[in-house]
C-alpha cells in the first residue's frame, strides 16, 4: 500500500512534532511503500526569504534522515522537484468550486481575522490534492487539522473521475494518534505558538538547561503524586524504557523526591533517546553530497510515477 505524507519545512522540529507526527509516519515506511516529501511550494505561502527557504528545505531533509527515514525503503523528495504536480494542480483547479475552498479553515480563519490572504493560500488544498493524487497514494497520515484537506482531495478526485473516467485513486486519511501528547515547558501542549518547545536537535547543554527550567507545580515535593497528572512524568514516559517508567511511577506514588531529580532523569533519558539521531545528523551535515543524491534519486522515482498519472489525467480530459 502506498503511503504519502508532506512535511512543511518551516524551521526546527520539536519533541511535539516528533512524537505527534514524524515518528508515526516514519514507522509506516517498514510495511508500506512510503513517499515522503518536503513541501517547499506550500512553505512559499509563508516563507518569503530565499536563503531561509533553502536552509529550511535542507534542514528538513537532514532531520528526517537523522530520525530514521530510510531512503532504501522510502522515497524522500522535494515537492517542487516534481513539476508534474503543479500541472496536475491546474487540471484539478478547473473543477474546484470556489465555495469548497472558501470553507477550508486555513483561508477562512485568516479572512475572519481580517488578514490579507493570497491565491496561494486560497488554493492550498488543491495543490495538496495534487500532491496526493500524483502518486496514486492510498493512505495519508495527517494530524487532525489536515483531515479537511484530505476530504477536499477525495471530493476533487471523485468529481474528476465522474467527469472523465477512473483516473485517480481515492486516498484515505490515517489520523495520527495524539495519544502521545507532549507537554511543553509550561505544561500546556507543546507548540511553537506557545513558545514552550524543546528542540529535537541542538546543543545538548542547551536542551538540558531548557529541561531544568520546565515549570513544576507548587505542591510540596514530599507528597505522593499521581504520575499521570504530572507533565514531567509525561515527558519521561515518552523517552524511557518500560522498566524505568515503572520505577519512576513508583517514586511519584511514594513521594519524597525533588523535581530536580526528575528533571535530571528526563534530561538523561532525552540524551539517550535523541543523542544517536543528533550524532547521525552531524554526520549527514558533513556529507552534503549524500543528502543531495538521496533527494535526486527520490525526485527521479517520484517523477516517474507522477508523469504516468499526469498523462492518464491529460488523456482523460482531452489534453492529449
Ligand atoms: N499541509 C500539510 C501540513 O501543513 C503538508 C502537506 C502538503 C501534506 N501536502 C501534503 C500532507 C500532502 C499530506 C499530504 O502539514
Amino acid at each position: 500500500m502506498r503511503v504519502l505524507s508532506g512535511i512543511q519545512p518551516t524551521g526546527r522540529p520539536h519533541w511535539g512534532n516528533f512524537f505527534g507526527a514524524i515518528r508515526q509516519y516514519i514507522d509506516l515506511q517498514h510495511n508500506h511503500d512510503g513517499y515522503y516529501f518536503i513541501a517547499d511550494l506550500h512553505a512559499l505561502t509563508t516563507v518569503r526569504d530565499p536563503a531561509i527557504l533553502r536552509q529550511y528545505v535542507l534542514d528538513a531533509a537532514l532531520d528526517l534522515l537523522a530520525l530514521g527515514l530510510d531512503p532504501k525503503k522510502a522515497t524522500l523528495f522535494v515537492q517542487s522537484h516534481v513539476p508534474e504536480v503543479s500541472e496536475l494542480c491546474w487540471l484539478l483547479m478547473t473543477g474546484t468550486g470556489m465555495g469548497l475552498l472558501e470553507r477550508c479553515h486555513a483561508y477562512k480563519e485568516k479572512k475572519a481575522r481580517g488578514l490579507p490572504a493570497d491565491a496561494g493560500l486560497f488554493t492550498y488544498p488543491v495543490l495538496m490534492s495534487a500532491d496526493i493524487l500524483a502518486y496514486d497514494a492510498e493512505l495519508v497520515p495527517v494530524g487532525q487539522d489536515q483531515v479537511q484537506h484530505i476530504e477536499v482531495c477525495r471530493d476533487l478526485a471523485a468529481s474528476f473521475n465522474h467527469q472523465f473516467g477512473e483516473v485517480f485513486v481515492l486516498p484515505k486519511p490515517n489520523v495520527l494518534s495524539d495519544a502521545a501528547k507532549v507537554p511543553g515547558t509550561d505544561g500546556q501542549k507543546m507548540s511553537k505558538s506557545y513558545d514552550n518547545t524543546l528542540p529535537l536537535f541542538g546543543e545538548e547543554k542547551k536542551i538540558r538547561k531548557a529541561i531544568m527550567r520546565i515549570v513544576t507545580d507548587s505542591r510540596p515535593m514530599e507528597d505522593p503524586k499521581e504520575p499521570d497528572d504530572d507533565h514531567l512524568f509525561q515527558l519521561f514516559r515518552l523517552l524511557a524504557g518500560a522498566e524505568d517508567v515503572e520505577k519512576m511511577a513508583a517514586l511519584y506514588r511514594r513521594g519524597g523526591f525533588g523535581y530536580g531529580e526528575i528533571k535530571k532523569a528526563v534530561a538523561d533519558a532525552s540524551e539517550s533517546f535523541f543523542g544517536p539521531a543528533r550524532e547521525r545528523r552531524r554526520e549527514l551535515e558533513s556529507d552534503p553530497g549524500y543528502v543531495q543524491q538521496v533527494l535526486e534519486d527520490g525526485a527521479k522515482r517520484a517523477r516517474a510515477k507522477a508523469s504516468e498519472v499526469l498523462l492518464r489525467a491529460q488523456k482523460a480530459c482531452g489534453l492529449r
